[in-house]
């Protein structure tokens, strides 16, 4: 079989956003599981925005000339982030999959990041295996967590929209947290309204601020890093629903974290 990768470009959005689609559906249902996008609508508007962002490097598998599947690295940081990673059904457990890997960490290596990183299905058992022979080690459990705002605001801290005025201040909070920065995807965040700040000197109530004052908890959820015990069972107390498990698995520099943090997965 003749696997061909080659650098992805917008016309790829709408073969790669279904196959994308058709990938989790297929590997979720077959697991018992609610699939992570509602409509193929929802990664081939994602895969459109990030193979026309040049901060994403997105990568294609091509067998025949026929596009099978993708890849992208988040260059927006100084951990490089990899995924989301999709082959269509009908040609999985043929090594694309490890060939749309190489491609990604050719291109890391190529330009220097310090580590990648990336969020794995839980339940997975090949993805695992995949990136655990690729030298992923496994960093955290996670709880992808889901529900209705839980509108709790807690007493002397203060959650508001993040601005351009907070990346500084958010910056250094992140630095003592990992070593490192979130700069580039704090500040689409900022750009697209999506990011909020709490005001306080505490640790583990300025994440519970975050989540009480959330609006709605968007698309599957968010990742809740399970080993933090009392900030999971206030989430569960509170009525939270834990939707599927995942698993923060990272190569190159990694740190532990320095406190409670809830990871991205991706925009
Ligand atoms: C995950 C995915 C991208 C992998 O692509 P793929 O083309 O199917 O995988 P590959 O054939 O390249 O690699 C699978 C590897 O895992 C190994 N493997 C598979 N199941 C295994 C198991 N249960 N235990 C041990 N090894 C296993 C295979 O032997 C192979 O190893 P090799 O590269 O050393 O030969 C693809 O299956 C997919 O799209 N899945 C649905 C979407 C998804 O889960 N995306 C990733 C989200 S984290």
């Amino acid at each position: 079989m003749d696997i061909r990768i080659r650098e992805g470009r917008p016309a790829d959005a709408e073969i790669c956003g279904r196959i994308c689609y058709d990938a989790f559906k297929t590997i979720s249902e077959a697991h018992g599981f609610a699939p992570d996008f509602l409509a193929a609508e929802v990664p081939i508007s994602l895969l459109t925005s990030m193979l026309a962002n040049p901060k994403f490097y997105g990568v294609v598998a091509e067998i025949d000339g026929r596009v099978v599947g993708s890849n992208f690295l988040d260059e927006r940081n100084p951990i490089a982030g990899v995924g989301p990673i999709t082959v269509d059904p009908a040609v999985q457990n043929r090594a694309v999959g490890r060939r749309l890997m190489d491609a990604v960490h050719d291109r890391a290596a190529a330009n220097n990041f310090a580590g990648v990183r990336l969020i794995q299905a839980g339940f997975h058992t090949r993805s695992l295996a995949l990136y655990a022979k690729l030298g992923y080690d496994v960093r955290e459990h996670l709880a992808c967590m889901q529900g209705n705002a839980l509108n709790i605001a807690i007493e002397g801290h203060i959650v508001r929209p993040a601005a351009e005025a907070d990346v500084d201040a958010c910056n250094r909070v992140c630095r003592q947290m990992h070593g490192h920065e979130r700069d580039g995807e704090l500040r689409d965040a900022i750009a697209r309204g999506t990011a909020t700040v709490v005001e306080h000197d505490g640790r583990v109530t300025d994440v519970k601020a975050l989540i009480g004052a959330a609006k709605e908890f968007a698309g599957p959820g968010f990742l809740l890093p399970t080993r933090n015990g009392e900030l999971f069972r206030w989430c569960l107390r509170n009525g939270l629903r834990v939707t599927q498990p995942m698993t923060l698995m990272s190569k190159g520099l990694y740190n532990e974290p320095a406190g409670a943090f809830l990871p991205s997965i991706l925009y």
